[in-house]
């Protein structure tokens, strides 16, 4: 990974300049870079997610990872023209299979159970593919004016890759096939009423906001916090007996790993120091 820079959106990653990835305070802010094609996905661009993703899950200075758009907008979904229609003018089926093992290897197969926290900052349009990387961001913090749209119906196709079962993982089914079989599009603020998003804000307060969640969560034992979500994500999938076993399974890891040895400095703090409440703030690791 290239020397950081305060100044996000401007580092190419050592592999070609279709992300940006810049350090400020633990947080990794990744960029999308093809503001010229709305950042829609290209096979080139899905390859240079999948080495960022790997650099950035072994390099100290992310703690926390952001994931948004240059430009006007998040992403404009799959790129029609380089993963679609030239890979469908290929004689040789290995390429299809290739880009598209690209695409779901960054877009849902790492992120959905990335060992750090992730936040999708939606800054601008949002379509089809796009809800993938989105809904398996941890969390999602959206432009209010963002607009977002299954367009899959528009250009004669159903939506494809995962990002129906994405959905389905995020929203009711009321919502998810409304916007799948009208093509219509909606904004932050609605994407916020359906629980696609956390929160919607003005544009201005975007990065502010998504800094000042992405900074409380670099500052939480990521030990504990890595073993909180990936427990949350494979448990919903999993029988009540099999989760409760998993999920003790996990907590005793989490102890085990953590270095910080963060459940004993709680309790005493609580029980015998008395000097916080652990229901209304976190422990202090001093
Ligand atoms: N794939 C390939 N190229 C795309 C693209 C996509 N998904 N989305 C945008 N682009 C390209 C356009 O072809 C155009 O390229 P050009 O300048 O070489 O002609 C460029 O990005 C700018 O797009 P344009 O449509 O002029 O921008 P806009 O700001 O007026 O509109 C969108 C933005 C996102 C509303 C519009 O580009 C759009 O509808 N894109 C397709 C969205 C979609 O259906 N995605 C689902 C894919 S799974």
């Amino acid at each position: 990974m290239s020397t950081p820079t305060t100044d996000p959106g401007t580092t190419t990653t050592p592999w070609g300049d279709t992300v940006l990835v810049d350090f400020d305070d633990g947080i990794a802010w990744v960029t999308l870079n093809r503001p010229e094609k709305r950042n829609a996905m290209n096979p080139a661009m899905n390859d240079e997610m999948v080495r960022t993703l790997d650099a950035l899950e072994a390099d100290p200075r992310c703690r926390v990872m952001v994931l948004t758009g240059a430009g006007e907008s998040f992403s404009a979904g799959m790129d029609l023209k380089e993963y679609f229609r030239e890979v469908d003018q290929t004689a040789d089926p290995s390429v299809q299979i290739r880009v598209r093992r690209a695409s779901a290897e960054w877009q849902w197969k790492r992120l959905a159970h990335w060992s750090k926290p992730t936040i999708a900052m939606v800054n601008g349009w949002c379509f089809g593919g796009a809800f993938t990387p989105l809904v398996a961001c941890d969390l999602a913090i959206s432009d209010e004016e963002a607009r977002y749209g299954l367009s899959e119906i528009n250009w004669g196709i159903p939506p494809g890759g995962v990002v129906s079962r994405a959905l389905a993982a995020a929203v009711s089914q009321r919502d998810a096939l409304y916007f799948i079989m009208t093509g219509e599009t909606f904004d932050g603020r609605r994407a916020e009423g359906m629980r696609l998003v956390n929160e919607a804000v003005p544009a201005e307060r975007l990065r502010e906001r998504t800094r000042e969640l992405a900074l409380k969560l670099a500052s939480t034992n990521p030990v504990v916090l890595r073993a909180a979500k990936v427990g949350y994500k494979i448990a919903r999938e999993m029988p009540w007996e099999q989760a409760e076993d998993y999920l003790y399974a996990k907590l005793e890891q989490s102890q085990f790993l953590d270095a910080e040895r963060g459940r004993e400095k709680g309790m005493a703090q609580f029980l015998d120091d008395k000097s916080y409440r652990p229901g209304l703030s976190a422990y202090s690791t001093d």
